[in-house]
């Protein structure tokens, strides 16, 4: 007998059918109640149902940082993360670095110097600096 590919649900990210359950989880400080798939990637969460597109995937494999996103201050690579994981927890995305309508001072750097090249990975560089200088703020 041919051993099942697919355990129900599926796998992270795939389009399979798959068992939904609800969650609650705040993302940039708004709270949200969703239903989603099990199987339904944080990124895709991200970028699909909430339309937080500063998040890019790039490699979808874990490997370039490009989809990093904190999940209760911790760098978490969203690309290989399931939604239904995070819940009842605080995402923070590139766009809630912003406090009170302005600027991360990261995201001001990066334009003051024009560190964006092409821009793709700018979110996770500003999302793990700032992981970084939280937990370092006077660096060497
Ligand atoms: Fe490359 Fe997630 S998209 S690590």
């Amino acid at each position: 007998m041919e051993p099942q590919r697919n355990a129900p649900g599926g796998l992270p990210g795939s389009k399979m059918m798959s068992p939904k359950e609800n969650l609650a989880i705040t993302v940039n400080g708004e709270a949200h109640d969703l239903e989603i798939p099990v199987n339904r990637t944080l990124i895709d969460l991200i970028k699909d149902d909430l339309g937080l597109v500063g998040t890019k995937d790039g490699c979808q494999q874990g490997v370039c940082g490009a989809c990093t996103v904190l999940v209760d201050g911790v760098p978490v690579r969203s690309c290989l993360e399931l939604a239904i994981r995070c819940r009842e927890k605080n995402v923070t995305t590139v766009e809630g670095l912003r406090e009170n309508g302005r600027l991360h001072p990261l995201q001001e750097a990066f334009i003051d110097n024009g560190a964006v090249q092409c821009g793709y990975c700018t979110p996770g560089f500003l999302i793990m600096a700032a992981s970084f200088l939280k937990e370092n703020p006077r660096p060497t």
